[in-house]
């Protein structure tokens, strides 16, 4: 804290770009991620993944490696027939692990028109919050 404290005396801009830049991975684990890619085209709502929730009922492994889904907001290419099939969100939210894929509102229930990306801080917001 104290050199944090004092590196801001002495170099104000440098020192919130750290601050900023170490932030960014705690924000990314905890906040919500809207993913955005393809919902508005085909018109759904944006789907809202609440990152937080689910990290703390699944190690990280269990989504990134053995799910596939690549560590970038927006960055995986996900349509609802690989869904109902039982990948990505479907290998759980199969109406066994987690309710079923037909409760379309609870995943899309971003506002229309948000672009994929981290929204919010060290929370867990769930569905309708953005
Ligand atoms: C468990 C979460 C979840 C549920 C439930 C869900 N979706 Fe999706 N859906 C997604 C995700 C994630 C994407 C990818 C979003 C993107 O890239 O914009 C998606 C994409 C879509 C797309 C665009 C891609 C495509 O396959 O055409 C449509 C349309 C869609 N969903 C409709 C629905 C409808 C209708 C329902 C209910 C019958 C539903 N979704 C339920 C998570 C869900
Ligand atoms: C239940 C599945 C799940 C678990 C568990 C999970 N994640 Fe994620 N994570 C996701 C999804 C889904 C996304 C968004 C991918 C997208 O938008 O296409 C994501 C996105 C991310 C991102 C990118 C955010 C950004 O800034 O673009 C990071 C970093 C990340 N996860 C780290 C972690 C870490 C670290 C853990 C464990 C502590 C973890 N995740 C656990 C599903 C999960
Ligand atoms: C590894 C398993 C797993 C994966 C993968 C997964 N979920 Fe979930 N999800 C769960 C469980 C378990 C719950 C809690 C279900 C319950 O409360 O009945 C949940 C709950 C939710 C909730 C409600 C959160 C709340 O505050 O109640 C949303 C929204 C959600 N998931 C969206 C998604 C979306 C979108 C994806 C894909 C991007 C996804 N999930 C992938 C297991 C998973």
């Amino acid at each position: 804290m104290t050199g944090r404290a004092s590196a801001r005396c002495l170099l104000p801009g440098a020192a919130a770009a750290l601050l900023l830049l170490s932030s960014l991975p705690a924000a990314a684990e905890y906040a919500d991620v809207v993913i955005n890619r393809q919902s508005d085209r085909n018109g759904v709502r944006p789907v809202v993944f609440p990152h937080w929730f689910h990290r703390i009922r699944f190690r990280c492994k269990v989504c990134h490696a053995e799910l596939g889904f690549r560590m970038k907001a927006g960055g995986n290419s996900i349509n609802m027939t690989e869904i109902i099939e039982g990948r990505y969100c479907g290998a759980c939210h199969n109406n066994d692990i987690a309710w079923s894929p037909e409760r379309c509102d609870l995943c899309h229930s971003g506002k229309p028109g948000l672009p994929s990306g981290v929204y919010g801080g060290h929370e867990t917001s769930g569905p309708g919050r953005w």
